[in-house]
């Protein structure tokens, strides 16, 4: 049978979408057949990625936006129809060490990491409350489950944004807007690069991009993986703080470090 040519695209937008886990995503959704906004701060990543795509050239746009920039968003914004999809998946990740402790990281990881996806949610809101559907998908990290060595500053901004959309959840559902978040273990990216440890399952961020749209349409609140990691670190979060600081300390070999 020949499809309708005037189907309707839905539309996604997605945030951090130069590289990482964003990149992927993009791919996957042109490939399911969404038109994508895709948004992030360096406009040659986001020309390379598109020339990647020349199949879908009409089908994916792009914008030099910063998270931490409201009129930037807005304008965006303002160009286009109410996102299906929204994705909130900009953030950066950059270790504490106590002997170096800078202020300054902990406010960058504030402001891009968690202030950042609510500045994009406020852009794109307005249109999705008129819309009344969409789905948004909130890129936290399984590091905001549990305290963990060198991530002082951006775990907690991993955990506000689990409490961030566990909050707005009631007051989107009124209006037929799906909130869901993400909480990936390790994925191969720019962002894991300054570990100088073993990452345990890691995956490559294509194979984690097609779990998340697997998932999507899924009544799971909270999309989590890769299994083994993520439902080990579910069980840590399960003990009282001492065992589990004792525990992650000894695994990770945290003291021999210093
Ligand atoms: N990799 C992992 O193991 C892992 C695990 C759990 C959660 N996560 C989360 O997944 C998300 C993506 O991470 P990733 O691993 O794919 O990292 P990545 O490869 O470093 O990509 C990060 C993306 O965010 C964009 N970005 C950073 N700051 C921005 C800003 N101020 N405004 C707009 N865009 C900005 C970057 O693009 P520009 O530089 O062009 O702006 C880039 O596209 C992050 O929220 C991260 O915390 C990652």
């Amino acid at each position: 049978m020949k499809k309708s040519k005037n189907k309707k695209k839905k539309i996604a937008v997605i945030t951090g979408a130069s590289e990482g886990i964003g990149a992927s995503l993009v791919g996957e959704l042109l490939h399911d057949n969404y038109e994508v906004i895709a948004l992030s701060r360096n406009l040659k990543k986001l020309s390379k990625l598109k020339s990647a795509y020349p199949k879908y050239k009409k089908d994916l746009k792009i914008f030099s936006v910063d998270v931490t920039n409201s009129s930037q968003l807005l304008s965006v914004s303002k160009e286009i129809h109410s996102p299906d999809l929204l994705i909130l998946n900009a953030g950066i990740y950059e270790p504490v060490s106590i002997e170096n402790f800078s202020l300054e990281t902990f406010i960058k990881q504030s402001e891009i990491n968690y202030l950042g996806v609510i500045k994009s949610f406020d852009a794109f809101l307005k249109k999705m409350l008129i819309n009344k559907s969409g789905i948004v998908l909130i890129m936290s990290s399984i590091a905001g489950w549990v305290g963990l060595p060198k991530a002082s500053a951006y775990a907690p901004t991993k955990s506000a944004l689990r409490l961030f959309a566990q909050s707005i959840r009631y007051d989107l559902a009124k209006y037929n807007i799906i909130i869901k978040l993400c909480s990936p273990g390790f994925v191969n990216t720019k962002a894991v690069k300054v570990n100088d440890f073993k990452m345990p399952g890691l995956i490559e961020p294509n194979v984690a991009a097609k779990i998340i749209l697997k998932n999507l349409s899924s009544k799971k609140f909270e999309i989590t993986f890769p299994w083994f990691f993520s439902t080990f670190m579910k069980f840590l979060t399960y003990l009282p703080d001492n065992l589990s600081y004792k525990f992650i300390k000894y695994v990770t070999s945290y003291e021999k470090e210093k």
